[in-house]
């Protein structure tokens, strides 16, 4: 007792020796501006498998054997023989349905031990005792029937240590006819780790010939249990930053490397056999397992709202489509919306009712193509005024997000709205946190769409790690972004919406880095930016207060907003320099004697990565407060202060 109140009085003694450069805050009582409740939000496009392999709740990759080349090895991406079986891709007649064209085929020898086939998983599968996983494939043989129905085993088992954790079997009926199998499996145990793989196999002799599989499924229980729905821990990571709206399809996703491989909205809905897939702009197959619906449904059930983009004839790999042959992509743009949105008595809105859904989805915001500052001239002088001019006439209610750069080329219809997109250094986004303060009030309002730290060096934004490109979101990273973001909070008026990007990687997927979060089939890893994400979203005011601006040359930045109920004032400080520094906030009202402090901070290069998920999480505490506050923000720290009225 004795000696920690001597230790109290000491550190009071010592205080102002240690006190560091004082920054007078002077906190305006008169709101200038409400904040929009669409202010923090996710962008979201299947990139570095953040959607199959990631977000969608499917476990088996390359399922349905979607845009290969039947017979080349690559085809058989995550499959292998289990025992003495051959197995080849190919083009099968009957197919599955015309958009599932290619098959397994699979050979079984005379005198075989238990053999089949067996599937990776997005490198890899967690498999937990207290699931039920839902496993489906469709079978046919092509030529040999066998003499009765033969019994399939269905297992989840270690890939190098052969344990078996969950089995089911299967009837697959004497039958040269695509038929569904299905077979729910409930492991015992679960595995130590996430080296397991998905299996059908065929007991020792049991068959000589040949069978055709497809269409493979395997799914554990989904966020809020929705069907074809979203993985649960990744869902949940999300749900915990309680966003507001949700960017899709993409992104560069959207555009695709050549016209006909664009994201089409038509070819993501219905039956999962009506899905082509498409090849994706990451290198890799999209399944569209994860179509429009499925976002649409799962963006309700998260409580947000969608801000979705339409092809917008531009394709990544640089090709327009001409002016004159632009109608039937601005009509397949329509049709997507009026997916969204349209009156069941619709054909658009009809196929929704008929999926399940027959109240429109609350879509606003409509964004015409992705990152058209890429190709300015053609967006400028036809495309955007073709999809707005023809859109708008037909949706008068929509805001139509224009994606070129928002102060040239100028863009005719004047746009409502903007996409902007910034990836700089920590030092950039320290230096710009008043880049949206000089911007005209006329109405137009702004999307902060993609932001993100990504490099230490100025010269190399998009260089490799070794350039200063970071892997993982460092503590700089984190408070240098929410230096940025407290600029969005002091022009919410203008700034309607804003989403870090990009948000989700697998862990061995490196092409694009950093990310919000990171995971493998078992863990998802919560970044230092994530945690600012969370920090804000978590603490939103409902109103602006305008306090003495920061210096932009300076470390230290803030943002003083005020909630309505229960009547706080929210105070954000980061500290983007190497040494602690004090700001003292004098608040326009009397406070509580005490408030509440959650706090990020840690050292400037310090990440949570695979081998280290938590060695930065915020940390939260009472502190004492009053309506002039001293607060000492540390060295690379992110803080956010609330305190009651009174
Ligand atoms: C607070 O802001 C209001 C509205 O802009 C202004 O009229 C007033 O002078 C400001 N008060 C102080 C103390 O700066
Ligand atoms: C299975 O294949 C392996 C490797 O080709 C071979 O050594 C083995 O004899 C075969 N087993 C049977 C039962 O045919
Ligand atoms: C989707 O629409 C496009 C263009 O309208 C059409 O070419 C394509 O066949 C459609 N896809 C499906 C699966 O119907
Ligand atoms: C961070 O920087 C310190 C000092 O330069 C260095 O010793 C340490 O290895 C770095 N840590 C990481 C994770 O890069
Ligand atoms: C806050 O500090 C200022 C300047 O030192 C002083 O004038 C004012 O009385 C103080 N207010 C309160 C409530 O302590």
């Amino acid at each position: 007792m004795v000696s920690s109140v001597l230790l109290a009085l000491l550190a009071a003694a010592s205080a102002p020796l240690l006190s560091s450069a004082q920054t007078q805050i002077t906190v305006n009582g008169t709101s200038s501006h409400p904040i929009p409740s669409t202010l923090w939000g996710l962008m979201f496009e299947d990139i570095s498998h953040s959607g199959d392999g990631g977000l969608y709740g499917e476990l088996l990759q390359n399922r349905a054997f979607q845009q290969v080349t039947p017979g080349t090895t690559a085809a058989l991406n995550a499959w292998s023989a289990v025992g003495n079986t051959t197995l080849s891709v190919i083009a099968d007649s009957p197919a599955i349905s015309s958009s599932l064209p290619n098959a397994l085929s699979v050979t079984f020898p005379s005198g075989a031990p238990r053999s089949g086939v067996q599937n990776s998983g997005y490198f890899g599968i967690a498999v937990r005792a207290s699931s039920t996983y839902t496993a489906s494939f469709f079978y046919r043989f092509p030529s040999t029937l066998p003499s009765a129905a033969l019994t399939a085993t269905v297992s989840l088992a270690g890939a190098s240590s052969g344990t078996t954790f969950a089995s089911g079997t299967v009837a697959l009926r004497p039958t040269a006819q695509w038929t569904q199998a299905t077979v729910a499996l409930r492991p015992r145990t679960s595995a130590p780790d996430i080296n397991n793989v998905f299996e059908v196999t065929l007991a020792a002799g049991a068959f000589v010939g040949t069978v055709h599989l497809g269409m493979f499924s395997l799914f554990p229980p989904t966020f809020g249990g929705q069907a074809n729905g979203m993985r649960a821990d990744i869902a949940q990571a999300l749900l915990d930053l309680k966003p507001s709206f949700f960017r899709l399809p993409g992104g560069n996703n959207l555009e695709g490397q050549t016209i006909a491989q664009r994201w089409q909205w038509n070819n993501t809905v219905g039956p999962l056999t009506a899905r082509p897939g498409r090849v994706g702009d990451w290198g890799y197959v999209n399944t569209d397992g994860l179509g429009l619906y499925e976002y649409l449904v799962w963006i309700e059930l998260m409580g947000m709202v969608p801000i979705m983009a339409i092809w917008s004839g531009f394709a990544l790999g640089g090709a327009a489509v001409p002016a004159n042959q632009l109608a039937p992509y601005i009509e397949q743009s329509r049709q997507q919306i009026e997916f969204v949105i349209g009156s069941t008595s619709t054909p658009g809105g009809a196929l929704r009712a008929s999926l399940g859904h027959p109240a429109p989805f609350p879509l606003l915001y409509v964004e015409v193509g992705n990152e058209d500052f890429l190709q300015p001239s053609t967006y400028q002088s036809y495309r955007w005024a073709a999809f707005v001019n023809a859109l708008q006439a037909d949706y008068p209610n929509l805001r139509f997000l224009a994606t070129s750069s928002f102060n040239s080329p100028a863009l005719s219809p004047k746009p409502q709205s903007w996409d902007i997109h910034v990836y700089q250094t920590p030092t950039w986004f320290t230096q710009n946190s008043a880049f949206y303060d000089s911007f005209a009030r006329d109405g137009t309002t702004f999307f902060e769409g993609e932001y993100a730290a990504i490099s230490t060096n100025p010269n190399d934004i998009f260089g490799a790690p070794s350039s200063g490109r970071l892997v993982y979101p460092t503590v700089q990273s984190a408070v240098s972004e929410a230096a940025f973001m407290m600029g969005f909070e002091r022009n919410a008026d203008v700034v309607f919406a804003a989403s870090y990007a990009p948000l989700l990687a697998h862990v061995t997927q490196n092409q694009w880095t950093p990310n919000l979060l990171s995971f493998d089939s078992g863990t998802v890893i919560k970044s230092t930016s994530y945690w600012a994400q969370w920090m804000f979203s978590n603490n939103r005011g409902d109103v602006y207060l305008p306090s003495t601006l920061a210096s932009t040359s300076g470390a230290l930045f803030w943002s003083v907003v005020q909630r309505v109920s229960p009547p706080a004032f929210i105070i954000k400080v980061s500290n983007t320099g190497t040494s602690a520094s004090t700001g003292v906030f004098r608040l326009p009202s009397a406070v509580a004697s005490t408030g509440q402090l959650i706090q990020l901070a840690g050292a400037a290069n310090a990440s949570n990565t695979p081998t280290t998920p938590s060695a930065i999480t915020p940390q939260s505490r009472t502190i004492a407060t009053g309506q002039n506050l001293s607060f000492s923000a540390p060295a690379m720290s992110l803080s956010v202060i609330t305190v009651a009225l009174v």
